[in-house]
């Protein structure tokens, strides 16, 4: 399972980067007003920062002006994937700049119907939003299932499924168990994965039982 980091904050991502963790980032319009900064500084920045896809989103809603900020975003950097939402514009977009040779990532899919369309418009992702579902009452992590088995059944589809929305280390275990492909993490999350009380129970022991024995292994 490939983990990008859902955040615009460069030093954030550059701390998390530095784990050898990370396989890309997503931002959406939400995370960039949040940096404060300008777009396309931050996710020219962000392209340095690591090799995989980084997620940038359209902020236009006809496919003309869509069509036009994706591929200017296209051109910030080689591995900018343009992010459109789930509309018919978001999907004609979709399709126009898979076309051209451009990775695109279908945000805000809250169905199945949706994410076959998605599929059928030559999306490099898929993004269902397990957390926002939770909210609503209706199971995230279902709507996964079912985008993993719809899509393992006809090879031809090449889009990955990038659960977004996640709040907590179960989603990213249970949509790991689904066979999910990638997984766009919090920050918090990430960090959250590496805990349990029994690494840390464990260590401090061990590390009182080698104390005790005087020896240093770099001498
Ligand atoms: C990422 O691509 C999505 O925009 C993001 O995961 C949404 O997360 P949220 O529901 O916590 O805002």
């Amino acid at each position: 399972m490939k983990f990008f980091i859902d955040s615009a904050d460069l030093k954030e991502l550059r701390d998390l980067a530095d784990t050898g963790l990370v396989d890309g980032v997503t931002t959406n319009p939400s995370l960039i007003a949040k940096s404060g900064r300008n777009m396309l500084d931050v996710i020219k920045e962000i392209c340095a920062v690591v090799t995989g896809p980084v997620s940038a989103e359209v902020t236009a809603t006809d496919h003309a002006t869509m069509l036009a900020e994706g591929r200017k975003l296209a051109k910030l950097a080689p591995n900018v994937a343009v992010k459109v939402p789930l509309t018919p514009d978001g999907l004609k977009t979709c399709k126009a700049l898979s076309n051209e040779g451009t990775k695109v990532n279908v945000t805000l899919c809250f169905s199945a119907a949706q994410a076959i369309l998605a599929a059928k418009a030559g999306a490099a992702f898929i993004s269902p939003f397990v957390g926002r579902l939770d909210d609503v009452g209706t199971d995230g992590m279902a709507l996964i299932a079912d985008i993993c088995r719809i899509y393992a059944a006809y090879p031809a589809i090449k889009t990955e499924v990038l659960v977004a929305s996640v709040r907590h280390p179960i989603h990213v275990v249970e949509a790991a168990k689904l066979g999910a492909h990638v997984a766009t993490l919090p920050p918090n999350v990430l960090r959250q994965m590496y805990n349990h009380p029994l690494t840390d129970k464990g260590l401090a022991a061990f590390l009182a039982d080698w104390q005790k024995t005087g020896q240093s292994i770099l001498g």
